[in-house]
């Protein structure tokens, strides 16, 4: 039966992706060379990630060097392992990461004709605690690889051409779209390979659980307010919904794909934009999470019609289940 089958039949990414290109006969292949740069990215950081305990035992990581120098820290090395392998797949005209100040435009003799926006370490604050942390990343077409400025990235979400993030948990899994769905590949260690594990992911159409900082709720608007109140103490007589909140978006979306429910960081006084950047945070999850038949909603509009002003613009999110996210909508409505 099939289990059998795919122990001997392997569904790798790169297999997944080749395949899906297939349907179209104009491509090249220049997608799949993309992808797998990308994944080679991930492989990187996944093993940094599984060896960083270890690196700071041996003063490796984080620490000051013979030299005297500062050793780089881990979302430093990854951000600079994607910047490289993105521009050397020859596929890319313009990179935008957190970690860049500035968006980069590749060199004309280097270049394709695809934008990245990637955050190559997602929860960094978990790293030196063990908790999963991430890669996000969301792909663009340029319009004319000849003439590619930073206004090429600010495109709304609903441009994107394919999505995904690679989650550095118990296990290490790449979740993909390019809009077709999603599908979810696990790296299987000893054949260094993401091998399909999740095909077809759909989000349950309810939720059971809500993740947000609740630290912030002081300052939160009333609508937020409203919703979790509601979660705690639902007033239709069914049973409150389970918190759940790991701090690493990646992990926390992971988990909202996968289980349903509702995932948000909200607007609050002193942060009317929220804390999530736009680009390479609130896109691609917004995708993804539409993509598995969920919803994702700014407290004004639709996310994916965003269109953001500046490369590291923020905005407030909601996003998860699609009957989690009428209720949101319904309570801005009525405010
Ligand atoms: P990053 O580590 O890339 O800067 O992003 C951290 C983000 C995101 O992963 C998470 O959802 C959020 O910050 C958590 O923020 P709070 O600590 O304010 O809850
Ligand atoms: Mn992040
Ligand atoms: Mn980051
Ligand atoms: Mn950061």
């Amino acid at each position: 039966h099939q289990a059998e089958a795919n122990r001997t039949d392997l569904m790798t990414i790169t297999r997944f992706v080749l395949n899906e290109q297939s349907k179209f006969p104009e491509s090249r292949g220049d997608f799949t060379i993309l992808i797998s740069h990308i994944v080679l990215g991930c492989k990187f950081v996944c093993s940094s990630v599984n060896k960083a305990g270890l690196a700071k035992l041996l003063g490796l990581a984080g620490d000051t060097n013979i030299q005297g120098e500062e050793q780089k820290k881990l979302d430093v090395i990854s951000n600079e392992v994607f910047v490289k392998a993105l521009i050397s797949s020859g596929r890319t005209c313009l990179l935008v990461s957190e970690e860049n100040e500035d968006a980069i435009i590749v060199p004309p003799s280097q270049r394709g004709k695809y934008i990245v926006v990637f955050d190559p370490l997602d929860g960094s604050s978990n790293i030196d605690c063990g908790v999963s942390i991430g890669t996000i990343f969301g792909i663009y077409m340029v319009k004319d690889t000849n003439n590619v400025t930073i206004q090429d990235a600010l495109q709304p979400g609903s441009k994107l051409v394919a999505a995904g993030y690679c989650m550095y948990g118990s296990s290490c899994t790449f979740v993909l779209s390019t809009g077709y769905g999603v599908n979810g590949f696990t790296l299987d260690p000893s054949l260094g390979e993401f091998i399909l594990t999740h095909p077809n992911i759909k989000v349950p159409k309810k939720g059971k659980i809500y993740s947000v900082n609740e630290g912030n709720a002081k300052n939160w608007d009333e609508p937020t307010s409203k919703y979790v109140a509601n979660c705690k103490f639902p007033q239709d007589g069914s049973s409150p919904k389970s918190l759940r909140y790991i701090g690493s978006m990646v992990a926390d979306i992971h988990r909202t794909l996968l289980y349903g429910g509702i995932f948000m960081y909200p607007a609050d006084i002193k942060n009317p934009n929220g804390k999530l950047r736009v680009l390479y945070e609130v896109f691609p999850m917004s995708y993804l999470m539409e993509q598995a038949g969920g919803q994702a909603f700014t407290g004004k509009q639709r996310a994916l019609d965003l269109v953001p002003e500046k490369i590291h613009d923020r905005s407030p999110i909601f996003l998860g289940s699609y009957d989690e996210i009428e209720k949101i909508k319904e309570l801005y409505e009525e405010s």
